[in-house]
């Protein structure tokens, strides 16, 4: 692998604008080549981030020797096709959350990877964010005791029509998939695997959960509950408690700067609040992850590794299953 990571991009939506800045402070990193299924987004995208390729096709990014890794961009019932098409071409992909759109599209794409010695990630990048760094290391620590019980939540007020991607069930939509998966991806980053589930939805006109909560029983002890929604601005933090006091990420947990240590010993109490910006945008974070496994010729990330992301799905299809979530890409099992 070269020093420098070449990227591509494919898509050219809100999220794949916002990675495209972050590759522009990157260390050792450069945007080669973007991809849209019209040319026009694509030479638009590539002047705009100073991309050198531009192509009207997914295919021709997948295709493109020149690129290292491709960052996939598009909405969730589009990842399976497109990471596959990516990997079949040879490249490393980082995949947008949620990675698929249940547990058997992402099995293909992590047997793919594996079968080709391909790097694959899953963008959980608020897990590589400097607060979420540094609230793994104080847990890991033993801190605040061993840790036991995770809260989390996720909910704003989306004030889309129904067509948009977060409304529409044939683009993936619901508050599961786009605000659930944080809560969840972090109760399993701090307490491990999950043997149990139990989910509460509201369902809205479109078919899709307009909110959803659940709670987890983990496999090495210890339990949480997690919210998410589109229907109202919850607080957004996250809270890793044990039997010494807790971490708190604050408001908004994804993409935080600021965590608070709280120690309760009887009736004393300290507390200390810690900063620690995010580089840029924040999506810089896991594309270093990515430089520096692809560097160390990794097929995947420790931090959001491939067992991770699968359970993750699983436990994704096990609440929709409670809910009676079903999409489209369902149909396929
Ligand atoms: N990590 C984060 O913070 C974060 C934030 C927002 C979204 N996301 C994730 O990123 C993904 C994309 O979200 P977004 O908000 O960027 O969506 P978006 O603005 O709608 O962009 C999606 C892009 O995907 C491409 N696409 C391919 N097939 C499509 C189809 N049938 N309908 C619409 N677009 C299609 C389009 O690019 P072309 O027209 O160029 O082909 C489009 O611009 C989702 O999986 C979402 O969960 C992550």
């Amino acid at each position: 692998m070269t020093q420098v990571i070449r990227w591509g991009i494919l898509g050219t939506g809100k999220i794949a604008k916002a990675f495209a800045t972050a590759l522009q402070i990157t260390p050792d990193a450069q945007l080669v080549a973007v991809a849209s299924r019209n040319s026009d987004s694509a030479t638009a995208f590539a002047g705009e981030f100073g991309a050198e390729r531009a192509h009207g096709s997914y295919q021709a990014l997948a295709d493109d020797a020149g690129v290292d890794v491709i960052y996939i961009a598009t909405p969730h019932p589009m990842h399976h096709e497109n990471a596959l098409m990516c990997l079949n071409g040879g490249k490393a992909v980082l995949v947008e959350k949620s990675f698929t759109m249940n547990r058997r599209q992402a099995e293909d794409i992590i047997a793919l990877a594996r079968s080709k010695q391909l790097f694959v990630m899953e963008a959980m990048w608020t897990r590589f964010i400097p607060a979420m760094v540094e609230a793994k290391r104080i847990i890991d620590s033993g801190e605040i005791g061993v840790p036991a019980n995770v809260s989390a939540d996720f909910g704003f007020t989306a004030q889309f029509g129904p067509e948009h991607r977060v409304y529409n069930p044939a683009l993936g939509g619901g508050a599961l998939l786009d605000l659930g998966i944080y809560p969840l991806s972090m109760a399993s980053f701090f307490l491990g695997p999950v043997t149990a589930v139990q989910a509460q939805a509201e369902i809205g006109a479109t078919g899709v959960d307009l909110q959803t909560v659940f709670t987890l029983k983990h496999q090495q002890g210890g339990v949480s509950s997690c919210a998410c929604s589109l229907r109202s601005r919850t607080p957004t933090e996250l809270t890793i408690s044990g039997s010494k006091g807790f971490v708190r990420l604050h408001d908004r947990f994804h993409n935080t700067s600021r965590l608070s240590v709280t120690l309760v010993d009887g009736q004393q109490r300290s507390e200390r609040t810690i900063e620690l910006p995010l580089s840029g945008n924040g999506y810089t974070h896991e594309a270093q992850e990515v430089g520096r496994c692809l560097r160390a010729g990794l097929i995947e990330s420790p931090v959001m590794p491939h067992h991770e992301t699968l359970a993750i799905m699983g436990t994704l299809d096990q609440i929709r299953q409670q809910i009676g979530l079903v999409y489209s890409a369902d149909a396929a099992n």
